[in-house]
Parts: C-alpha cells; structure tokens; sequence
C-alpha cells in the first residue's frame, strides 16, 4: 500500500481510478458471498463491498465498528437504481481490494451511533471520547470551532489583540468561591483560579493595549446546572476611551453577523436587539432576563435583549455570603462606573439604593448570555464602592490594592463585555445543557469522569505542600 491518501468526501471525484483511505470502519454487514462496510474519516463515509472474487482478505470477522484500517480498493459508480441522491458519496462505491488492520477496537461500551443523550450522563463523559464520535456531538464541538473562529476573526478585523491572563493568580470577586491551588514554595499559601479575567483585561488597558479579547477559562467554585459549569469559557473584551453605546453595538455587530455566517437557516427576531432598563423587565417579565420570543416552539428563532440601567447595590441576604447579611454589595461587577448622573451620589456615598451602574446584560431566548459595564477608571471612584460594601481600608488594600493602584497612572475611562461562550453554543445548538457543546464537560455534579478529578494525591505531594 503506497498509494498517498484520498479522503473520503474526494472519493467522488477518483471514479474508476484505485484509491487508498485511511480511518475506520463504521458498520459491517457480511452476507455470505458479498460483505458490506462502511468506512469514515474525517471528512464523511463510503460504502464498501468486498465481491465474491476477493479471497485475499482474511480476517473479515475482525472487522467491526470502531477498527482503524487502511484500505485500497477502486471507486465505482453506482448503478442508477442503487444511486442514493442527496447523500455523500450516494452514486459511488469503493470496491475494496484490501485491508490492513491498524488498530482493533473492544466491544463499545456504549452505542454511538444515534443521540448519545439517551445514554446515562456519567457513561457518555466516563467515554467522552467515544461519547464525541456521535453526528451531534461532533456538530456541536465542530460548529463551536466555526463560531470561535469567526468571533475571533470579526474581533482581530477590529483591531483587538488576543492576549492572554494568569491561570494561577489571586482572588477575584465576581459573586462566586474561587479554586483555590495550593503552594508548595510559600507553604500555606494558595493562588487562586480565576472566576474572569476582570483586573488583568482592565490592567492592560492602563498598559494601552486599547482593545483586548481572550477566549477566557473562567473558574467558579458553585453548584453546577444545565446552563452552569464549574469551569467554562468566556469571550472576553475590553475597549479604552468607548461608552456604553460603543461596546454595545460592535457586539451586537459581532453576533448578527456571525449567526447569519454559521446559521443561515436562524432567523433573529428583531434587529437592532431591544433595550429595557431592568426596573422595566422586573415589572413587565418579573425578571431580569426575559424571553422575548414570540414563538417558543420555533427552533430556529432567536431573540436577543438588552437589558441595561441595573442597580449599582443591592443588600445581602445570603447566610453562605462571608460578608454581613444586610450589608451593601454590588450587583454584578465591583468595577462598574455608576451612570454619569450618579457619580455623585457614589462619591458622596449617599442614595445609594438609587445608584444605577454603567452595566449592560445580553439576554438571548431567556438565558444572560453575556455582561459587562464602564469601569470606574479613577481609583478614588472605585474605591468608593468598596466603601460602599464596608470594607475597611486595610481590606480594600489586601483586596483590590492591586487594580487600584493600576488605575492611578493615567488609566482611559474603558468599559467591556465577557459572553458566556458555552450558553451561546448551547442555544445555538438547541441543546438543554451546556456539556452538550463543551468537549470535556464535567458532570452536573462538577466530577471530571473522563479523567476521575477531583483525586487523590500522594502522601509526598501532600507533605510538599504543607497540607
Ligand atoms: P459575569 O460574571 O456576568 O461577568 O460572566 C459573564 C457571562 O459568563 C457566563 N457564566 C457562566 N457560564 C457557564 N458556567 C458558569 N458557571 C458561568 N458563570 C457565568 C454567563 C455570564 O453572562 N468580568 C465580568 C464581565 C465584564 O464585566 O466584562 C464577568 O465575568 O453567560
């Protein structure tokens, strides 16, 4: 076998020639004197016959699903009465002359070839790589290359750089418990995981990047759901020198185009996206993320939302909150800049109830699938919500002593956005759950079945780590 490689969506264009393909064996039917198979690579499937006349291969029982093979064979057109139309690969048919066996595959533990969701959850990520074999899954892992692709590629025509933030790294608020990972050179110490890359984006502005954007890992220690991870990936942005309206209409751009790019056949219910204030959705919706569709059993309608005009504070009411109960907090982003007709009011520490942040959410078919806000680009304002939240100097230091003194060296008033890239596929994709469209999700109960984390770990690297 010396021939070079043909793909399978190129066999068409081979007809009459002899060919040789590599990748695996997809369905095997022996009837006696004909055996079928169908091959798969990459790029599609062919049907295979082994005729009568070929005695030179042996091992035809070896043959089963999942076995990786190289196989030489002709292609043939397909008589006209057996021509499948529509299909690839529908009016030709490889008649093998042989086949070397590169690898073997064990019975499977679970079938892969319908919807893999049928399967039970902790099986389907237990064998995540066979569970990704599946036509959807590979759908959904392929079209969230193609979305990835075209945000990065509209964001990079913009002039954004792509730059990457710490993994290890400190705490950073953003309403949920850090990872924490803990030290082995400071013993008793921990960095944290972060739960965004919120300081480090707003820190590069002050280093005049201007525009930054980073498919983020973002980590947070809270109780999974179907639209909630413990590790997932945010779009994230930043601009310099931009208001609210800026860095709403270049994503707003951003989405348009890329859904009529990857999903012609979506159609989005109303453009430019609506704006409500949240007082507004609250009253209408009775929530803060509304579905706005006016046809819920339409697969293919997506209806986008801004909801805008959120309070800056709001009062705690949550025992597991380590700060006092019926304390100020903020509501979504500690950085956010109130409305320019609230400054004062933030700098007076007065009215705070009344304070409406900078802060836009984008709502799709009733899930927040992305927010942001204007920062607080002066060090005295954003010290003022820590103020706020009764943070004591000392704590404020500790906390956010970092980002504060950042802002001090002429940081540009900048404001941005992070989608929460799992929702937006798992809409797009009409799934129910975000580990339909994350290739190593974790299970609802936040386990790592494909690789069995959290583990254990040795006596030693215990003792390394002082724990
Ligand atoms: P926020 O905390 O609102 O903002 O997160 C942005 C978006 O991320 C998604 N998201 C999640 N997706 C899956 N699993 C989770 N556990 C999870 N948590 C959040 C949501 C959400 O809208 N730094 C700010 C953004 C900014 O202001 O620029 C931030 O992280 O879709």
């Amino acid at each position: 076998m010396s021939k070079s490689r043909t793909y399978i969506n190129k066999l068409a264009e081979n007809t009459g020639k002899s060919v040789m393909i590599k990748g695996w064996v997809e369905t095997a039917r022996d009837q006696g004197k004909l055996m079928f198979l169908d091959f798969k690579d990459m790029t599609g499937v062919v049907q295979g016959v082994i005729l009568p006349k070929n005695t030179t291969i042996k091992d035809k029982e070896n043959l089963r699903e999942g076995v990786a093979v190289v196989v030489e064979g002709v292609v043939n057109a397909r008589p006209e009465k057996n021509v499948k139309k529509g299909v690839l690969n529908g009016d030709i048919e490889l008649e093998i002359l042989d086949i070397l066996i590169l690898n073997t595959c064990d019975p499977m533990p679970m079938p892969v070839d319908g919807d893999t969701r049928e399967v039970n959850e902790t099986t389907r990520l237990q064998y995540r790589w066979l569970d990704m074999r599946s036509e959807r899954m590979q759908k959904n892992i392929k079209n969230r290359f193609k979305v990835q692709k075209f945000m990065r590629d509209f964001l990079i025509k913009e002039d954004f750089i792509e730059i990457e933030t710490p993994i290890l790294s400190a705490p950073t608020p953003e309403g949920a418990r850090s990872y924490v990972v803990p030290s082995r050179i400071k013993k008793g110490k921990f960095y944290s995981l972060p739960q965004s890359p919120q300081q480090y984006k707003q820190m590069l502005m002050v280093a005049q990047f201007e525009k930054y954007f980073q498919f983020a890992r973002c980590m947070r220690d809270e109780d999974s759901r179907g639209d909630r991870q413990p590790e997932f990936t945010q779009l994230d942005l930043e601009m310099s020198f931009v208001d609210e309206e800026e860095v709403m209409e270049i994503n707003e751009k951003m989405i348009i185009e890329m859904v009529k790019e990857v999903y012609p056949q979506k159609k989005i219910q109303e453009i430019p996206f609506p704006r409500i204030s949240y007082k507004e959705a609250m009253e209408k919706y009775g929530s803060d993320r509304p579905d706005l569709r006016k046809d819920k059993d339409d697969k293919e309608l997506l209806s986008f939302v801004w909801v805008v005009d959120f309070p800056m504070f709001e009062k705690t009411d949550s025992s597991d909150n380590e700060d006092k109960t019926g304390e100020w907090t903020f509501t979504h982003n500690p950085f956010s800049k109130p409305k320019d007709e609230y400054m004062d009011a933030l700098m007076q520490k007065k009215d705070v109830e009344k304070i409406i942040a900078s802060q836009y959410d984008i709502i799709l078919n009733g899930f927040e699938i992305g927010g942001g806000s204007i920062r607080n680009h002066k060090p005295e304002a954003a010290r003022r919500t820590f103020e706020i939240m009764g943070y004591e100097d000392q704590r404020i230091k500790e906390s956010f002593g970092k980002i504060l003194d950042s802002l001090k060296y002429g940081a540009p008033p900048h404001g941005g956005i992070a989608f929460g890239f799992d929702r937006l596929m798992m809409i797009l994709e009409n799934e129910k759950s975000i580990r339909e469209v994350i290739p190593f999700s974790k299970t609802s109960e936040g386990i790592d079945a494909t690789m069995d984390a959290p583990g254990d770990i040795g006596t030693k690297q215990k003792k390394e780590l002082g724990l």
